[in-house]
């Protein structure tokens, strides 16, 4: 056997398609004895016979250390240049209430971008100054609320904000901390739906039009000026992008001293993680030593003090941690023309054919939207191991779209069968935040492992849970 020439360049032929490469999976991912894939020390086979599947894992200890490792590196670069750093988990890349307590426990605040993220992150008993409220089109019920439970900064994302938020903060007898969020126009080298800081998009307020926003900000008596705010994009590795918008965001930050204090700077998130061996995510330490480094150099070549900052990973925090299980059902090759047999990569360059196998599994893009979406990349092993030579799979859900792929390219052990447990890699991060019912399909349950048990944290949801709002059936009282 020999590698397939439908597989892309970046995915390597394994020599043994069992393997846990440790990058891609949670730090406590191993094989038993036995060969079973476990995680937390419970294997998938009985996580599965408790749970079901499809079935979101999550390994809490990886969770946590990860939030701390965050902190630690983020907290050592600022303090070696003089000041602090504050951590903000991004709450949209999975948030249930005890992720919110695991934030809190590791010292990190939480950012939410909705009314029920904040209504999540309060069930979860954060302190409510921990909090970083954002979004491009929040309700004044929103904003009424993030004001009233004294939400520690809300990231204003027009410049009608700043007198919608005012009114708030004024109505509520409060003044409340704002930062503004600055689109730099940097373009972030990842997928275009991901990069949030292009001219030609939502977010934020044009770099040149900070200092009037900000001037308006200074002019509401119920609002306190906190700083700029910059978020370039999701699933980053190019660091050319974080640093051109912190030059960036610096220049402005400077003119506003000038005028007033700006206490804080907040650099946002979006480093990149390993879904695949091709992927090579940055070590939080060395985000950290090169975002103090550009911020030390700008403060001193301006000559002004330098801010605290915020930064707001999510996808790193999360995304690692998790894994998916599926039950795998149809299993179909279907052979396609190469061209003229000339690529010498293949064994069937002579017969200008090559194989792909399409492995079904019971779930799909309504539990992981991302590939659909983003053409995303994962890597997927089965949960058992076998030396059965690999073939070129593409393991796809049961939904109704041609585009309902879980794993565009993987090997997996050829002998691969109806009724194998596989396991997808780095679902940790924007999976279960972006599921949904397609095909009335029911979210499936996340669990947490640690120390060999399993708990849930989010039930799964049954075709009852479906039906009770639907009004033919659950009459609307
Ligand atoms: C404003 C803001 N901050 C932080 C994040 C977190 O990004 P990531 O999960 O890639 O670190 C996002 C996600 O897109 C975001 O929009």
């Amino acid at each position: 056997m020999s590698e397939n020439p439908l597989a892309p360049p970046r995915l390597r032929f394994p020599t043994d398609a069992s393997e846990l490469v440790d990058r891609i999976w949670p730090a406590s991912a191993t094989r038993t004895d036995g060969g079973a894939l476990a995680i937390g020390g419970v294997t998938a086979a009985d996580l599965v016979a408790q749970f079901g599947t499809p079935l979101y894992v999550v390994d809490e200890r990886d969770v946590q250390s990860r939030a701390v490792r965050v902190r630690n590196a983020f907290s050592e670069a600022f303090e070696g240049i003089g000041t602090r750093a504050h951590v903000y988990y991004a709450g949209k890349a999975f948030l249930t209430t005890q992720v919110v307590a695991w934030m809190a426990e590791a010292d990190l605040r939480v950012d939410v971008c909705t009314g029920g993220e904040l209504a999540v992150a309060l069930a979860g008993g954060i302190d409510p100054a921990m909090l970083g409220f954002h979004g491009n089109d929040k309700s004044d019920a929103e904003i009424a609320r993030a004001v009233e439970v004294g939400v520690g900064t809300i990231v204003l994302d027009s410049h009608e904000e700043v007198q919608r938020v005012a009114r708030a903060a004024a109505d509520a007898g409060v003044e409340q901390r704002v930062r503004i969020r600055i689109n730099s126009g940097v373009h972030a080298s990842t997928h275009e739906y991901l990069a949030t800081a292009r001219e030609d998009q939502k977010f934020g307020i044009p770099l040149t039009e900070a200092v009037a926003a900000a001037e308006a900000v200074r002019a509401e008596p119920s609002l306190v000026f906190v700083g700029l705010h910059s978020h370039i994009g999701s699933q980053i590795f190019d660091e050319s992008g974080f640093r051109e918008a912190a030059r960036r965001l610096m220049d402005v930050h400077a003119t506003l001293v000038a005028t007033g204090p700006v206490p804080e700077l907040n650099l946002g998130g979006g480093w990149g993680i390993d879904y695949t061996e091709a992927d090579s995510a940055f070590a939080p330490e060395d985000v950290a030593d090169a975002l103090a480094a550009i911020v030390a150099e700008a403060c001193a070549e301006r000559d002004i003090p330098v801010p605290e900052i915020a930064v707001e990973p999510g996808r790193y925090i999360v995304g690692p941690a998790g894994i998916t299980l599926y039950r795998v059902g149809t299993i179909k090759p279907v052979t396609l023309e190469t061209g003229d047999g000339s690529d010498a990569r293949t064994d069937d360059a002579e017969t200008g054919h090559a194989t792909r196998t399409y492995v079904s599994v019971d779930g799909g893009m309504s539990d992981n939207a991302r590939p659909a979406l983003y053409g995303a990349d994962y890597t997927a092993r089965l949960a058992r191991t076998s030396e059965a030579p690999a073939v070129l799979t593409r393991v796809v859900g049961k939904h109704c779209e041609s585009g309902d792929i879980v794993v565009n390219d993987e090997y997996l052990p050829g002998d691969v069968h109806r009724g194998d447990l596989l396991a997808v890699a780095a679902t940790g991060a924007y999976c279960w935040a972006l599921s949904s019912n397609y095909n009335h399909v029911g979210r499936p349950p996340v669990v947490a492992v640690a120390d060999g048990t399993a708990r849930i944290l989010v039930r799964g949801e049954s075709i009852d849970d479906l039906l009770a709002r639907d009004t033919g059936v659950a009459p609307v009282a």
